[in-house]
C-alpha cells in the first residue's frame, strides 16, 4: 500500500541502567534489522524530560544508550546513531503536529493516563504531547517501519492518525508541490507526504522478569542489583546473579504448560530461550526433568557467551567517551541533513516563507 522507500526508525529513552530486558526486548531487534534495511536509531533525550526534568547525569545516560547500541553490534557508519536534541527539526515538526493532533487523541493514550495518574491537571504539557514528538521523530525522516515493544502500539496508531490528517488537510498543497507519493487508504487514493508507518512488534517479546521475584518485571529501579543483569556487568557478576536467582524446589517440566504457576522457572527458561533464539518448548525438550543444579550452569554459560562480549565492549566504550561522542556528532550531522530536507518541503507545503 505504500511506495515510500523502506526506512527503519526507533528510539530509546536515556535511562541510567540498561539491563537484559532492554537488550532482549529492543536492542537485539535493532541489530537484526540493520542487515537488510536502512536504519536510524535515536537516543530520545527530549522525551526523557517528560519523566524527569532534571537528570543527575543526562550526558552519561545518553552515552550509555549509544554505547549499548554500538557494543551490541549496530554499525554507526552504515546506519545512523544520534541523540534527538542534536536535530532541532524533531521539535519543529512536533510543534506542527501539536496543531494537527487533537487533545482528545492525546487524552486517550493509556501511557499518558498511567503516567499522569490521578492528578492530570498537574502533569506536564510535554507528557500529554509526548506522542506528537514521537510521531515527529519518525516522520521527519519519513520512516516506514518502527520496531517497538507492544506498549508503544497505541502511539504508532496515533502516528498514523497524525500523518493521515496532515496528508488530507494539506492534500492540495502536497499535490501542487509534487512532493507526495500516491498511496491508497482503504479504496481512497491519497497523495501522501507522510507514510503510514508499520509497527514491527514481532511475536511476544520475551518478558524478562526480576531474578529475585518472577512476578515482577526486571527493572532498573529495583533496589536489589541481584534482581537484574546490567549491560555493564562482567562475566563473573552475570554468573553470580544467575546462580543466586530465585527458583523453586522442583525440577524443570517437560512442556510449557508445566511452567504455569512457577514464575521463576518460567522466567529462567524464557531467558535461556531468548538468548539461544529457541522456543521455550524446545528448551524444555532438552532440559525437562533436570534440576536447577544442571540448568543454571547451562544458563550461566549461555548468558556469559552471549552477553559478556557486549557488556565488556560497553564498559570499554564508556571508559573513554571521545569515541561515543564522535559517533553521536557524526550521526547527528547526517540525521540533521536528512531531517532538514523533509522540513524544507513541510514548510513549503504549509506556506511558511523560507
Ligand atoms: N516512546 C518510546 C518508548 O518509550 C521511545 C520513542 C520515542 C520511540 N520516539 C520514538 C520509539 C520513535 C520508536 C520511534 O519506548
Amino acid at each position: 500500500m505504500s511506495n515510500f522507500p523502506p526506512l527503519v526508525f526507533s528510539g530509546v529513552q536515556p535511562t541510567g541502567n540498561l539491563h537484559l530486558g532492554n537488550y532482549l526486548g529492543a536492542i537485539r531487534k535493532f541489530v537484526a534489522l540493520q542487515e537488510n534495511n536502512d536504519c536510524i536509531y535515536c537516543v530520545v533525550d527530549l522525551h526523557s524530560l517528560t519523566a524527569q526534568l532534571v537528570h543527575e547525569d543526562l550526558p552519561g545516560q545518553i552515552r550509555s544508550i549509544a554505547a549499548a547500541f554500538i557494543a551490541s553490534g549496530i554499525d554507526p557508519k552504515a546506519h545512523i546513531v544520534f541523540n534527538q536534541s542534536a536535530v532541532p527539526q524533531h521539535a519543529e515538526l512536533a510543534w506542527i503536529f501539536n496543531c494537527v493532533a487533537r487533545i482528545g487523541w492525546m487524552n486517550r493514550m493509556t501511557q499518558f493516563k498511567d503516567k499522569a495518574g490521578k492528578d492530570r491537571e498537574n502533569a506536564s504539557l510535554g507528557l500529554l504531547a509526548y506522542p506528537s514528538l514521537m510521531a515527529a521523530d519518525i516522520l521527519v525522516y519519513r520512516a516506514t517501519h518502527v520496531p517497538v515493544g507492544d506498549d508503544q502500539k497505541q502511539h504508532l496508531e496515533l502516528t498514523r492518525d497524525i500523518a493521515m490528517k496532515f496528508n488530507l488537510d494539506y492534500q492540495a498543497h502536497i499535490r501542487n508541490g509534487g512532493k507526495g507519493i500516491d498511496i491508497t487508504v482503504g479504496e481512497e487514493p491519497v497523495h501522501a507526504y507522510f507514510p503510514m508507518v508499520e509497527p514491527m512488534i514481532d511475536g511476544p517479546a520475551p518478558r524478562v522478569m526480576s531474578l529475585r521475584d518472577g512476578t515482577k518485571k526486571m527493572s532498573k529501579s529495583d533496589p536489589s542489583d541481584l534482581s537484574r543483569i546490567n549491560l555493564v556487568d562482567d562475566a563473573e557478576t552475570i554468573s553470580r546473579k544467575i546462580r543466586k536467582a530465585k527458583t523453586d524446589p522442583d525440577g524443570l517440566p517437560s512442556d510449557v504448560e508445566g511452567l504455569a504457576g512457577r514464575p521463576e522457572a518460567d522466567n529462567l527458561v524464557g531467558i535461556y530461550a531468548a538468548l539461544a533464539d529457541r522456543t521455550k518448548a524446545d528448551v524444555l525438550t532438552e532440559f525437562g526433568g533436570q534440576q536447577f543444579s544442571v540448568f543454571k550452569p547451562a544458563l550461566v554459560d549461555l548468558a556469559v557467551s552471549v552477553l559478556a562480549p557486549i557488556t565488556g565492549e560497553m564498559s570499554r566504550l564508556l571508559a573513554d567517551t571521545s569515541h561515543i561522542d564522535a559517533i553521536l556528532r557524526d550521526g547527528g550531522e547526517r540525521a540533521r541533513a536528512r531531517a532538514e530536507t523533509t522540513m524544507r518541503e513541510v514548510r513549503d507545503i504549509i506556506g511558511f516563507l523560507q
